[in-house]
């Protein structure tokens, strides 16, 4: 299946960059009458994680052939705070999108009880997707096509050796699609004016990256439930924060580590012995290295109370100081 799409891929040598609204309804009508040429009756299943790619591509098919779009939603349980929510109200609320929410929660936490080697936690998190998906998908009948959110560097990645297209392949050989892929041949930065042009939410088009394992790589060694919620929960404060001061937009990654060790400290005058809540916010150009985002002292002491006065069981923070290298900019 890799293979299938990945030969002869070219970006049109002439193909402007789109960075306009008017670009981008161009490349949308394009899309819908490709789309309609290529799908016609049948139907196409997507995965919708609720990124800027497949929610574009999501936004597209909706717009191209309407309910013969079913996309699914598996919430594995390390999502942020608040997206499965959002998925749910932007495509079915608003979109009225076929969208099928899957809440897996159990089934992966259950998985990954007790599993602390990163890698391990990893490949438990991509298969147990993959499970997922393929079972909702052989539910379902007269599927014909599988629409990805693969984009251009997605590609040149593949071909320089750098990373595997992830997004290609994956599901077991009895489940065989033709793949719809209509951001392909677009960078990340025209996804978005895409997305933008299509009326998905700024919070959804402007998404900092969110890797695939989501905050398991957050919730470092074994995770347990009620750590992952300090995770979600610190993280959710440091967004607001962030948003709240102008930083949202500016720093290319912000997030917070809830690392599996506990240290002794101070609550309501009596001894505490709860975890660190570490806040990590980079900027980059290519995820390759990385430099330390200044935030103003005063801020991080405002979010420092915030953590440890509203997220149960922490008592602590701090803040990364660490480029990359040598840190990598995830902990796991
Ligand atoms: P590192 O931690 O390697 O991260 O410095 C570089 C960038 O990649 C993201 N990242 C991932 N993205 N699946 C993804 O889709 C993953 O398994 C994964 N691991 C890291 C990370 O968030 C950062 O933006």
């Amino acid at each position: 299946m890799e293979a299938m799409t990945m030969a002869n891929i070219v970006r049109p040598e002439n193909m402007e960059r789109i960075t306009t609204i008017e670009q981008a309804n161009a490349f949308i009508d394009e899309q819908i009458a490709a789309l309609r040429k290529q799908i016609g009756d049948k139907k196409v299943l997507l995965a919708l994680s609720g990124g800027v790619d497949s929610s574009v591509v999501a936004a597209l098919l909706i717009k191209a052939v309407g309910k013969q779009l079913i996309c699914v939603h598996v919430n594995h349980g390390l999502l942020r705070k608040g997206e499965p929510e959002q998925v749910i109200r932007v495509f079915k609320d608003e979109m009225d999108a076929n969208l099928i929410y899957v809440d897996a929660v159990d089934r992966f936490l259950d998985k990954l009880a007790g599993v602390s080697d990163p890698e391990q936690k990893r490949k438990i998190i991509g298969s147990e997707f993959i499970d997922v998906f393929a079972e909702e998908a052989r539910k379902l009948d007269g599927i014909e096509f599988l629409a990805q959110g693969t984009i251009w560097p997605d590609i040149v990645e593949s071909e320089k050796g750098i990373k595997a297209h992830h997004n290609a392949g994956g599901l077991p050989d009895d489940l065989e699609f033709e793949l719809v892929e209509p951001v392909l041949t677009l960078f990340k930065d025209e996804v978005r004016v895409v997305g933008k042009a299509l009326g998905l939410p700024d919070n959804m088009v402007y998404r900092q990256p969110f890797p695939g394992p989501g905050l398991g790589v957050r919730c470092t060694g074994a995770i347990t439930r009620d750590r992952l919620e300090a995770v979600r929960e610190s993280d959710a404060i440091l967004r607001e924060e962030f948003a709240n001061n102008g930083l949202a937009g500016k720093v290319w990654q912000y997030f917070t580590i809830v690392p599996d060790y506990r240290s002794t400290g101070i609550k309501d005058g009596k001894r505490s012995y709860e975890w660190p809540v570490i806040i990590r916010a980079v900027n980059t150009r290519d995820a390759m290295t990385a430099t330390v985002e200044n935030i103003p002292f005063e801020l991080l002491q405002k979010i420092t109370n915030r953590i440890i006065t509203e997220v149960p069981g922490v008592n602590r923070v701090l803040y990364d100081m660490t480029p990359k290298p040598t840190g990598t900019i995830e902990w796991e």
